[in-house]
């Protein structure tokens, strides 16, 4: 999928060096530091200054934003200021997300370059905060407009400078920022994935966008067609697709083979249905193009692949993408149908919509191959981690506490958060089939739960963390800097959790 990115630079510069259409400044709340920073401001802009801090019409609270003009004595026409709130409560998030206040408010004029300040701060490494600044601004600015053949009111905003004159950090701002870059680009290129309909990204299509993106990033892709995943049995991907005329594809992404680090090998699997009608078990219409988003989890695994790649993370991965689209039709899997996966373990099909699994199972039992350390899987899997969590948190399962810890600290830190549930026996019973080694759905209770379990039984010897995005991966309503559709979560997660891994 063809993006074209923003062009992202560090500069070594004052205020009154940078060159932009307007150049955004932090500022923080608390009275003395609120006070320094209009002290710094006053040489060229105090005209101004005086009456705003006199009214009281910007204090740096946070979200607040001030537009000043300025004179010949700065060589950016514009300077907004951007309130932090208190100096104490600063976070990677409020940076963020001030940081796409600042690239929301620059969109609206009629320009299309923005420059920040870079705030020096204590708490945080530089490189921490350079990255957090660009992925607000960028994230902040992504629109799904492929598709609009109308001219846009608005210019994008084709440049961001990130900018200090404190030469001593500026080394380790140009890391944060070019990690930045990287990471955003391939949320960008998830959330295209996401977003792209049905009729655009199916199996065939979804693979080819995994193979050009191994292409260009340098790592391997190998795609199997139907005949190929027929020769391996995996039946619970042939039973989901065999509704639909599209035929089924199994993607198997690699990067750093080579490496010694063998023993740490990583696999992550992500659900790649690229449409969900439900099947047989039809879903009703109402919300059903949603459903077109229910590849998200294999749109973060190629966006992290890519980012992983860029970034020459130091690990062995492995990516497995599961690939269907469910369909009901006359040759479409039917409640009742009795499936047999990869590994030859047996499923009782009683409801097709529950077809995640089903192609999941086949992917996980795949993976036991590689003699994984760690498998990570991520899944739009239930409408029930959406009931639980919402969109704020995706549902997190799995059988090595040490790994979902280490998670939990990268989704924290990236604001991809992940809430652990548990996966206690007792909810093993009400997945038990009478005609099969386990049924595809559970019941009404702990839908999540349930889910997790079907998975847990074609997991192998390895370390197993499922993370149900169902939630997460796609927004009704925008956040700060996620519009509406698909967030391209799981990739800022990923990328940090294997950043720690070496
Ligand atoms: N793709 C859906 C889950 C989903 C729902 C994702 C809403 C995003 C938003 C999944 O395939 C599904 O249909 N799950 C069923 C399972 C049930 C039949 C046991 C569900 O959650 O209703
Ligand atoms: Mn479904
Ligand atoms: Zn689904």
């Amino acid at each position: 999928m063809k993006e074209k990115n923003m062009n992202i630079t560090t500069e070594y510069h004052s205020l009154y060096q940078i060159q932009s259409d307007v150049a955004a400044v932090f500022v923080f709340q608390d009275k003395q530091l609120f006070q320094k920073s209009m002290k710094e401001l006053s040489k060229p802009l105090s005209a101004q200054l005086t009456p705003i801090i006199k009214l009281e019409d910007f204090s740096g609270k946070e979200g607040q934003t001030c537009s000043l003009y300025t004179n010949d004595t700065l060589r950016t026409p514009r300077v907004l200021l951007v309130g932090l709130g208190e100096v104490k409560k600063i976070s990677l998030e409020k940076l963020r997300r001030a940081a796409a206040t600042a690239a929301k408010k620059a969109q609206t004029l009629k320009i299309t370059s923005l420059a920040i300040e870079f705030p020096f701060l204590l708490t945080f490494s530089h490189s921490e905060v350079a990255q957090a600044l660009v992925e607000g601004a960028v994230l902040s600015l992504y629109k799904f407009d492929k598709y609009l053949t109308k001219e846009k009111s608005e210019k994008n905003i084709e440049t961001l400078k990130i900018f200090t004159s404190l030469s001593s950090i500026i080394k380790e701002v140009k890391k944060g920022v070019e990690s930045g870059a990287i990471i955003t680009s391939a949320v960008v290129h998830a959330r295209n994935l996401s977003n792209a309909p049905g009729n655009e990204i199916y199996p065939e299509t979804l693979a080819n966008d995994a193979v050009q993106t191994a292409k260009k990033y340098k790592f391997k892709a190998t795609v199997f067609d139907k005949r190929k995943i027929e020769s391996l049995k995996m039946g619970g991907v042939l039973a989901v697709a065999k509704g639909s005329e599209k035929t089924p594809r199994f993607i198997v992404l690699e990067y750093n083979k080579s490496t010694k680090n063998k023993k740490n090998t990583i696999i992550l699997v992500g659900k790649g249905v690229t449409f969900d009608t439900g099947g047989i078990s039809l879903k009703p219409a109402a919300g059903m193009p949603e459903m077109k988003m229910d590849m998200s989890g294999a749109a973060a695994v190629i966006g992290t692949f890519q980012a992983v790649a860029e970034l020459k993370l130091p690990i062995h991965l492995v990516g497995l993408i599961p690939s269907v689209e469910n369909m009901p039709s006359g040759t479409a899997m039917k409640p009742g149908d009795i499936i047999r996966h990869y590994n030859g373990k047996t499923s009782e099909v009683d409801n097709t919509d529950a077809e995640g699994r089903l192609i999941l199972a086949d992917a996980l039992s795949y993976a036991s191959l590689y003699k994984p350390d760690l498998v990570i899987d991520l899944a739009t899997l239930t409408g029930a981690c959406v009931v639980a969590l919402g969109n704020h948190a995706a549902g997190m399962l799995g059988n090595d506490e040490p790994t979902m810890n280490a998670l939990k600290i990268s989704g924290d830190a990236t604001y991809e958060r992940v809430c652990q549930l548990p996966l206690y026996d007792e909810y093993e019973k009400q997945i038990k089939s009478d005609v099969a080694d386990v049924k595809n759905t559970g019941g009404r209770w702990a839908g999540t739960i349930t889910a997790a379990w079907f998975l847990k039984k074609f997991i192998g010897d390895y370390k197993w963390v499922h993370c149900d995005i169902a939630g997460t991966a796609m927004l009704e309503t925008p956040q700060e800097y996620i519009p509406k559709g698909g967030s391209g979560f799981g990739v800022r997660l990923l990328v940090d959790f294997l950043k720690g891994r070496k």
